[in-house]
This record gives C-alpha cells, sequence and structure tokens, in this order.
C-alpha cells in the first residue's frame, strides 16, 4: 500500500468542486488517511515547491497557493501515488485528456485544481511537510478486500 499527498488547491476550493474532486478518489477505491483544511504560509509553500524554486513561474505559483485555503489530503491505496496522477491528469487542464479531473473541469495550466505526488520518494518527502506525527491515521475498512487483495 502506498500513501500519497494531494492537495485541493485554492481554485477547487474557490469554485466548490471539493466533493465532486473527492469523490472520484473515493469511488477509485483510495481511502483518506488524513485531511487538513488550511491557508498555505510562505514557509510551508516554498518548501513544498521546493524543486521549482528559481523558475519563471515560481512567484506565480506561490502567490496561488497562498492565496486562498486549500485542502490537503493522505490518500492510501495499491499504488496510491501513480493511480492519484492519471486521475488528475496532466499539467495543462486544456491538454488534459477527458475523464481525468483536470481534462473534466478546467482548462488552464496555473489553475489546475489539484497537486499530486510525482513519485513515492515525493510522496514521503510531501506528507512529511504536511502532516505531523499521528495525523496520518492508520485504520481498517471492512470493504478493502473487496477492492484490492
Ligand atoms: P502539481 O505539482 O501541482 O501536482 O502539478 P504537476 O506535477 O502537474 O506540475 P509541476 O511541473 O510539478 O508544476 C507545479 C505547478 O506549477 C505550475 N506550473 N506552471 N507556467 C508554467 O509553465 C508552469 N509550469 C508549472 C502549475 O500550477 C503546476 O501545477
Ligand atoms: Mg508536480
Amino acid at each position: 500500500m502506498e500513501t500519497t499527498l494531494i492537495i485541493l488547491k485554492p481554485d477547487a476550493v474557490q469554485r466548490g468542486l471539493m466533493g465532486r474532486i473527492i469523490d472520484r478518489f473515493e469511488r477509485k477505491g483510495l481511502a483518506v488517511v488524513g485531511a487538513k483544511f488550511m491557508k498555505v504560509s510562505e514557509e510551508i509553500a516554498t518548501q513544498h515547491y521546493a524543486e521549482h524554486q528559481g523558475k519563471p513561474f515560481f512567484p506565480d505559483l506561490l502567490s496561488f497557493i497562498t492565496s486562498s485555503p486549500v485542502l490537503v489530503l493522505a490518500l492510501r491505496g495499491d499504488g496510491a501515488v501513480a493511480v492519484c496522477r492519471k486521475l488528475i491528469g496532466q499539467t495543462n487542464g486544456a491538454e488534459a485528456d477527458p475523464g481525468t479531473i483536470r481534462g473534466d473541469f478546467g482548462l488552464s495550466k496555473s489553475l489546475n485544481m489539484v497537486h499530486g505526488s510525482d513519485s513515492l520518494e515525493s510522496a514521503e518527502r510531501e506528507l512529511a511537510i504536511w502532516f505531523g506525527e499521528g495525523e496520518i491515521v492508520d485504520y481498517d475498512r471492512s470493504v478493502q478486500g473487496w477492492i484490492s487483495s
């Protein structure tokens, strides 16, 4: 089982898309094991997007992600990292495949609604930024055996 870090970005919250986006992850079979609604500090945003520091779009990315609250989720399931990236779709909503979150709900490369960790290493690094000790909750789901074996 993998755990991945998902952020419903300010545009998803403002547009009232949280429920519809969470539904896509839940109906796929992923379990929510952590959730936090918050306004992001400049410090956390910089840590999270460290790989993009120095790129031309970095200042805009930082001001976007800190502009309004986000919902941060930890999702768990078999192959969760890659599965979530597939469900989210390509970075630019105008190019993302229909059926993906970005492909169905957006047109923009910057206002792209959802972040998902891009590898297991990124997931581990990012989960440690957003969730403290005890904030990711281990629990059994009785339905799990009907989702994967
Ligand atoms: P994310 O990290 O948010 O899940 O998105 P991603 O993996 O699909 O894209 P990534 O390359 O990691 O870029 C992070 C975010 O930066 C913005 N971006 N703007 N103007 C540009 O060329 C550009 N490139 C990236 C996007 O908001 C992207 O989600
Ligand atoms: Mg990324």
